[in-house]
């Protein structure tokens, strides 16, 4: 079987959420399927009327569409009470495109309304497992990775990231938590939960332990002082596997069970029904991209909701939903105005393909020419600080 949509849509694929490629994914039912809670209208007023901030376009628009307990953290907050973020990435050779910026994006808006610490784990030693890669090679992805993560926008007064391969051996907290965990999970739940086979290796049995761990305060005693400290983790929604385990984990430990807030997957230039791929150079527009590429990729594949000829779209219109150029901007255009303008003018056939795909260029180009710029200034020293185990504010 080809997986286009990548490895990490085996996890959705194994809950029956979509079959193979050219299959959509339908988030309303993964919803009900995981047993969420939708980001309705009510959550978003409370988190605007807590926190005093306009909703993310990625919230009002339903890109992170579905959560769980993020009344709880709405409430530590209106009480005072500190939590604090976890997330992260597992390292790719390929620089990251678009679609890996959305959670990191989010995190960083998270990070900067509430004011609290950020734990980012990168998980090379899932790649080891999962891929034909040795150690030294994920460990160096995981360090170019990082520095695409920084580049975000992120500050090492606040926000902690680390490589479990380096990590783990010089933190006994971390490694006790793993442990811990590991106890309270069978064969058989890990079975249900990741669809693992006889013949997986006994490393991807334990890897999900791993991923839970940064989950719990405790892991961290450098910036804890072990205390119990809340948690949230925006992820996209093909990790929440990971965190039902951990929840059910938690109230074994009597521990708290860490929030969560999923995103949807920025689709692939070629449609809405795939995931953007990092091994097709032409699905994805990457953060290395030059001008001419990102302009070369949009007018070429980015796939069209227009008609076949201009009188024709004239005369019935264009059809936003499916129109790539179009999901690109609720993604990344904020002016809520503008795009609802984009939106019925395309509709009504007043502005043509290629008028809509030229502002998706002029929106998308700035953005990474304006994240690149960042990117260069990333030296190893940056990177350093961020790694160093110490005290980040709490
Ligand atoms: N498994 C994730 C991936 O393959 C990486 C990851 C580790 C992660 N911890 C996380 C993602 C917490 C989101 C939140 O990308």
């Amino acid at each position: 079987m080809i997986w286009l949509l990548g490895e990490r849509k085996k996890i959705l694929l194994i809950h029956g959420m979509c079959q193979e490629i050219g299959d959509g994914i339908d988030y309303d039912k993964l919803i009900k399927r995981f047993g969420c809670q939708k980001i309705d209208e009510e959550l978003i007023t409370r988190f605007e009327r807590v926190t005093g901030k306009k909703a993310h376009h990625f919230l009002r628009r339903g890109i992170f569409f579905s959560h769980r307990d993020m009344h709880n953290i709405l409430s530590l907050h209106e009480a005072g009470k500190k939590f604090y973020l976890y997330t992260g990435r597992g390292p790719s050779s390929e620089s990251m495109h678009l679609g890996h910026m959305i959670p990191f994006m989010f995190t960083k808006w998270l990070q900067d309304v509430f004011n609290v610490p950020l734990i980012i784990q990168l998980t090379d030693d899932e790649k080891v497992m999962w891929k034909d890669i040795k150690i030294e090679q994920a460990r160096t992805m995981a360090f170019n990775n990082a520095k695409d993560i920084i580049a975000v926008g992120f500050d090492p007064g606040n926000t902690f990231i680390f490589n479990d391969l380096d990590f783990i051996g010089k933190c006994p907290s971390f490694y006790q938590n793993m442990v811990r965990i590991q106890k309270c999970v069978t064969y058989n739940q890990a079975k249900g939960i990741f669809g693992f086979g006889d013949s997986d290796v006994i490393g991807k049995i334990t890897f999900p332990s791993i991923e839970a761990a940064p989950a719990f305060s405790t892991s961290f005693p450098f910036i804890f002082d072990n205390k119990v400290v809340a948690c949230l983790i925006p992820c996209a929604i093909d990790q929440d596997p990971y965190f039902r385990m951990t929840r059910d984990v938690a109230a074994r430990l009597k521990l708290p069970k860490p929030a969560l807030v999923h995103s949807t997957f920025l689709p692939a230039l070629q449609g809405a029904q795939h995931k953007m791929s990092a091994s097709d150079p032409n699905a994805s527009i990457f953060l290395n991209d030059t001008a001419k590429q990102i302009k070369n990729k949009i007018n070429k594949y980015a796939f069209s909701g227009g008609r076949a000829t201009v009188e024709e779209h004239r005369l019935l219109g264009g059809n936003p939903d499916v129109d790539i150029s179009f999901k690109y901007l609720t993604f990344f255009m904020e002016d809520d105005e503008r795009l609802e303008e984009i939106r019925t003018t395309y509709k009504s056939g007043e502005l043509l393909t290629g008028d809509l795909k030229r502002v998706a260029i002029e929106i998308i180009t700035p953005f990474i020419q304006q994240y690149q710029a960042r990117r260069a200034k990333v030296t190893d020293d940056i990177l350093s600080e961020f790694f160093k185990i110490r005290k980040i504010v709490v």
